[in-house]
C-alpha cells in the first residue's frame, strides 16, 4: 500500500476487533506519583462556533467546506466547556490536552487580540484549574488562520516564524500563569507530509509524483521539506522566547509533538532491516534529530539532496535541546519493506520515493487504493518499543504519550469493551517501559469526547464519552471505557480486576 493511504489509516480507521474486557492486575498506583493521566481534543475538532465572537476561518474550515462534513458545530465545546470539565472531573482525569484556535485568539493572524476569544480560553483554563485538572496546552494543532495562508502560503514562508512566535507570546503572556505544559506543534511530521506531500491535509497542496489528490497547487518534491524547516525553526524560536522571558517565572515546561509509529522489518533481509531504519529516520528523525542532534538524519540529506534545506550553524544550535519533553502520538506498528528495486530511476523525487520503503500495517500486502480495513493488528508492545527507541537513541528525554486510542464505527454502543481492552494493553506497555528505565511522564487518551475527526468526520469515534451528534443538545454520555479509566485512576488494582460488571450510569452526570 502507498504511504499516503497509510496516513489515511493512521487517522481514521482503527477498527480493532476485540471482545474481551481487559481486567488489570495493575492500577494508577503502579505508576510514579508525578506521572499524569488525561485525555485530549483539539480546537477545530471540538469547539464548533466557527463564525462566532470574532473567530475567522482556519485552513481546515476552508478545506472541510469543500467536503461533506465539517467542524462548524462539532461538539459545541465552545459553549459546553463547563459541562465538559465537570465530566472530566467525574471521570477523575488529572490533565486535559487541548489546543487553541489561533484565528479565534488573533483573527488577523497577528496583531489585535480578540477579547472574546481571550475570554473563552481564560474561562476554560480557569475551569480546569478550579477542578484540579492540569491544562496541557497545544499551541498549534493544524489549524492555521486562512488569512496567513492567503498572505504568504503559511508554513511555506519563513514569515511564519515571526507570526507564530508572536502568537505563542500572546499565549504565554495571557495564560502562562496557569499552564504547566506547552506543546508548540502537533504531529509536525504528519503535518508537513500530509499537507504538502500527499495533499490529504489542509491546505491540500501537492503535485505528481507524490500527491494522492489532483491538487490545484503545490510541489510534493520540495514543499514538505520546506514546511518542516519552517516548522522546526518556528518551534525553536518559540522555545527560546519562553525560556528567555517566561519560564523562570511561570515554571512550565515546553516541548513538541511527533507522530511515532513503530517500524518493524517485514523480513530479516538486510535490505528490509536497512529500510526500517530509513523509515524511522524519515518519519521520526525528520523532527527529532534536529532537536536532539542539531541536524536532519544523514540518509534524508543524502536522498533528498538539494531539495531539503540546510540549517545554519546558529539555527542548528538554537534547535539542539529546544525541548523539555517530547510528545508522542502512537497508535500502531508498521511493517517495512525495502522498495529500492521499484524506485524510479529518474525524475524528481518526493518524500515517499526518497524514503523508498513499502509500508503496511499487517504482514500481508494490502490492496491499493482508499479503503478501510475491517481490522488492524493490536500489538501494544509497539508502544514499549517506541519508548525504548527514544530511551536508547535520543538520550531518554521526558516523554508524554499525547495520543493513543481506539477508533470504532459511528454506531458503536456505550459498551465499548474493545476500547477498554486496547487502553489496558497500552497502559501495561507504558508501565513496562517505565520499569525498564523510560522517562515517560504522562499518558493522554485520544480522545476525551467523540470529536470531528479530521479525515473521517463523524464516522469514526475515539471518545471515552459518547456524543450524540443527532441530538440538538449534543448529549454527552460516558462509555464503559470512561468508567474503566475512572476506576483505574481512582481505585486499586483489585477493584478494577473485579469490575467487569461496571455500571456505566455511575459516572453519568446531571
Ligand atoms: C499482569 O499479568 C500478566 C499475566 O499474568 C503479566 O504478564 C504482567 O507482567 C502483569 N503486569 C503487571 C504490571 O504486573
Ligand atoms: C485525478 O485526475 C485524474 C485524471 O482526470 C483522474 O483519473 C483521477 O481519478 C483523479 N484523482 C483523484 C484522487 O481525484
Ligand atoms: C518543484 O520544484 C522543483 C525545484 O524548484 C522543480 O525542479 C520542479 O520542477 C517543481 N515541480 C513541480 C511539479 O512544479
Ligand atoms: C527476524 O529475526 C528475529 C531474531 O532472530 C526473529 O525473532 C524474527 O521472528 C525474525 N523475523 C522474521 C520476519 O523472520
Ligand atoms: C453498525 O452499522 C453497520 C453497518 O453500517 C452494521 O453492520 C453494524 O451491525 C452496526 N453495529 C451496531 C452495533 O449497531
Ligand atoms: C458488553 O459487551 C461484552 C462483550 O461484547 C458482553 O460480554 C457484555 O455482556 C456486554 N455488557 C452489556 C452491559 O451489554
Amino acid at each position: 500500500m502507498s504511504c499516503s493511504s497509510l496516513i489515511y489509516l493512521l487517522l481514521t480507521s482503527l477498527l480493532v476487533k476485540l471482545v474481551v474486557v481487559g481486567s488489570s492486575n495493575f492500577s494508577r498506583n503502579d505508576f510514579p506519583s508525578d506521572f499524569v493521566f488525561g485525555a485530549g481534543t483539539s480546537s477545530y475538532q471540538v469547539e464548533g462556533a466557527v463564525a462566532e465572537d470574532g473567530r475567522t476561518p482556519s485552513i481546515w474550515d476552508i478545506y472541510t467546506h469543500k467536503d461533506k462534513t465539517n467542524g462548524d458545530i462539532a461538539c459545541d465545546g465552545y459553549h459546553k466547556y463547563k459541562e465538559d470539565v465537570k465530566i472530566m472531573k467525574d471521570i477523575g482525569l488529572e490533565a486535559y490536552r487541548f489546543s487553541i484556535s489561533w484565528s479565534r485568539l488573533l483573527p488577523y493572524g497577528r496583531g489585535i487580540v480578540n477579547p472574546k476569544g481571550l475570554r473563552y480560553y481564560n474561562d476554560l483554563i480557569d475551569e480546569l484549574v478550579k477542578n484540579g485538572i492540569e491544562p496541557h496546552f497545544t499551541i498549534y494543532h493544524l489549524d492555521l488562520p486562512q488569512i496567513l495562508e492567503e498572505e504568504y502560503e503559511g508554513w511555506l514562508s519563513p514569515k511564519i516564524i515571526g507570526d507564530f512566535t508572536a502568537y505563542a507570546e500572546v499565549c504565554f503572556r495571557e495564560f502562562g500563569d496557569r499552564v504547566s505544559h506547552w506543546t508548540t506543534l502537533n504531529e509536525a511530521n504528519i503535518m508537513a507530509y500530509a499537507s504538502y506531500g500527499s495533499g490529504e491535509f489542509a491546505p491540500r497542496r501537492c503535485s505528481q509524483p507524490g500527491g494522492v489528490y489532483n491538487c490545484t497547487a503545490g510541489n510534493s518534491s520540495v514543499e514538505p521539506y520546506i514546511a518542516m524547516h519552517n516548522l522546526l525553526l518556528a518551534h525553536a524560536s518559540v522555545v527560546a522566547l519562553y525560556r528567555e522571558k517566561y519560564q523562570a517565572k511561570q515554571k512550565g515546561l515546553i516541548g513538541i509533538n511527533v507522530y511515532a509509529f513503530w517500524c518493524i522489518p517485514l523480513t530479516n533481509s538486510s535490505a528490509d532491516v536497512a529500510a526500517t531504519q530509513r523509515a524511522t529516520d524519515f518519519y521520526t528523525g525528520w523532527v527529532v534529530n534536529p532537536l536532539v542532534f542539531g541536524d536532519y538524519p544523514k540518509i534524508m540529506k543524502k536522498n533528498a539532496g538539494s531539495r531539503i534545506p540546510s540549517f545554519t550553524k546558529r539555527q542548528s544550535e538554537l534547535l539542539k535541546g529546544s525541548f523539555d519533553f517530547m510528545g508522542l502520538n502512537h497508535y500502531f506498528e508498521a511493517y517495512i519493506q525495502d522498495n529500492s528495486p521499484n524506485s524510479p530511476k529518474s525524475g524528481p523525487g518526493d518524500f515517499v520515493s526518497d524514503m523508498n520503503v513499502k509500508l503496511s500495517v499487517t504482514k500481508e500486502e494490502m490492496p491499493p487504493g482508499p479503503f478501510l480495513p475491517s481490522s488492524i493488528p493490536y500489538n501494544p508492545s509497539s508502544l514499549q518499543n517506541v519508548l525504548k527507541y527514544f530511551r536508547d537513541y535520543y538520550g531518554n528525554p521526558p516523554i508524554y504519550i499525547h495520543e493513543n486510542g481506539f477508533g470504532a464505527p459511528y454506531n458503536e454502543t456505550l459498551n465499548d469493551t474493545g476500547r477498554i481492552h486496547y487502553i489496558n494493553g497500552y497502559l501495561e506497555s507504558v508501565l513496562a517501559a517505565i520499569r525498564s528505565g523510560s522517562n515517560t511522564k504522562g499518558y493522554f487518551l485520544w480522545s476525551f469526547l467523540d470529536v470531528f475527526e479530521l479525515l473521517s468526520g463523524y464516522d469514526m469515534r475515539y471518545g471515552l464519552v459518547h456524543v450524540d451528534f443527532e441530538d440538538k443538545d449534543l448529549k454527552r454520555e460516558p462509555k464503559l471505557s470512561a468508567q474503566w479509566y475512572s476506576n483505574f485512576l481512582k481505585k486499586s488494582a483489585e477493584v478494577i480486576k473485579n469490575s467487569e460488571n461496571m455500571n456505566i450510569k455511575k459516572i453519568s452526570h446531571s
